[in-house]
């Protein structure tokens, strides 16, 4: 049986940096590079390895090695500062570990890491997967346009 642990990235030395080319190689054309790059991802995620709580990252961990991440962090983009304080952020399982509920195992750990740490109302927003996050209770909170690009708010009271 395939076994996948849900871990705080504290507990996965050495991971940060896998973790950031991830995130930049799949979101990376969405930003400018001076201002989000691997170094700048790599150092954010070794700060979020020096804590357990927000902002923090969650690592799926399957066999020794990391399959998944999801963070959960202050603020996710500037321009929805205004929306909420609590965002789950850069839910990530790489492409051959996909459609195992590893993904909803990842949010699930950071709804519940919220709800550890008394977060009232927890945001997200995404570009196409709003299905997958109100399947796991997610409230589709309307459309929004960030930097030119379609995304859907949503909330969830963590519990
Ligand atoms: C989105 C992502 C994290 C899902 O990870 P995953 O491990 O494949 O997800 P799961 O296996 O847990 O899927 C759970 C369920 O959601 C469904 N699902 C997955 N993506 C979906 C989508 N876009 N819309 C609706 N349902 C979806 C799956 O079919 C599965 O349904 P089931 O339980 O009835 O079989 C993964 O595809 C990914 O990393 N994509 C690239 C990064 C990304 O887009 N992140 C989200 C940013 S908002």
């Amino acid at each position: 049986m395939i076994r996948v642990d849900i871990r705080p990235l504290a507990d996965c030395p050495g991971q940060a940096a896998r973790l950031a080319a991830w995130h930049v190689e799949h979101w990376g054309h969405f930003y400018d590079p001076a201002d989000w790059n691997l170094a700048l991802a790599t150092a954010e995620l070794e700060d979020h390895a020096s804590r357990r709580g927000r902002p923090t990252t969650l690592v799926a961990m399957q066999d020794e090695a990391a399959v998944g991440s999801v963070s959960l962090v202050d603020e996710d983009a500037p321009e929805f500062r205004g929306v909420g304080d609590a965002w789950l952020a850069s839910l990530f399982v790489l492409e051959q570990a996909r459609g195992r509920g590893i993904g909803a195992a990842l949010v699930r750990a950071c709804v519940a890491l919220a709800a550890r740490e008394r977060v009232p109302r927890l945001w997200l927003f995404t570009p196409e997967h709003v299905g997958f996050y109100a399947s796991l209770g997610w409230r589709d909170q309307g459309a929004a346009t960030l930097r030119g690009r379609s995304v859907h708010l949503m909330d969830i009271i963590p519990a």
